[in-house]
């Protein structure tokens, strides 16, 4: 079982996080969406992007504390069917790259969503999970 821990928080993801408070003006979130092929919601709380490229969060996506997203995740909505809606993405929950999060679903503390995961059913806390569609391969030990 991988002990997973994210990297700390980096110059350019508390830039990008700033501009996403919803303070700033539009034309500079856009900017940086430009720069960085990223679309976030207006952040309540900081998130970590362990590199910031490629990133997808749809703007009703409800996001917890500590919340740990790597390149080229997607965090979105689904228009139609079973689950229409928007993912909850708990506290302390780590989304590894490419990893794709739809419908309305919660995802628990502390879960890990493995490389690659297409996501469309709850997660529950403290699980890993892989594949698609995603399968719970044991209970993790948590985002750090
Ligand atoms: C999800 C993850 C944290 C699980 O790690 P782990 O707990 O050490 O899991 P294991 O390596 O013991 O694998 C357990 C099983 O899941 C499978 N598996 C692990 N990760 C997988 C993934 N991302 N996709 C599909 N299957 C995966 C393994 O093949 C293994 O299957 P088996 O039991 O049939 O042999 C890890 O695989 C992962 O995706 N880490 C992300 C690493 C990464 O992307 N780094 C680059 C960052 S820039």
């Amino acid at each position: 079982m991988t002990d997973v821990r994210c990297d700390p928080i980096g110059p350019v993801n508390r830039f990008i996080v700033w501009v996403y408070s919803g303070k700033r003006p539009r034309v500079l979130r856009r900017l940086v969406s430009i720069l960085f092929h990223i679309e976030l919601p207006i952040l309540r709380q900081p998130i970590r992007m362990a590199h910031p490229y490629g990133i997808i969060i749809s703007g009703d996506v409800v996001l917890g504390k500590n919340v740990t997203v790597f390149q080229g995740v997607t965090i979105g909505n689904k228009r139609d069917g079973r689950r229409a809606g928007s993912p909850v993405i708990e506290d302390d929950v780590c989304i590894f790259p490419n990893a794709v999060v739809i419908g309305q679903i919660t995802i628990g503390a502390g879960a890990i969503i493995g490389t690659g995961a297409v996501v469309v059913n709850d997660v529950p806390p403290g699980v890993t999970v892989v594949g698609n569609p995603a399968r719970q391969i044991h209970a993790g030990s948590g985002a750090k």
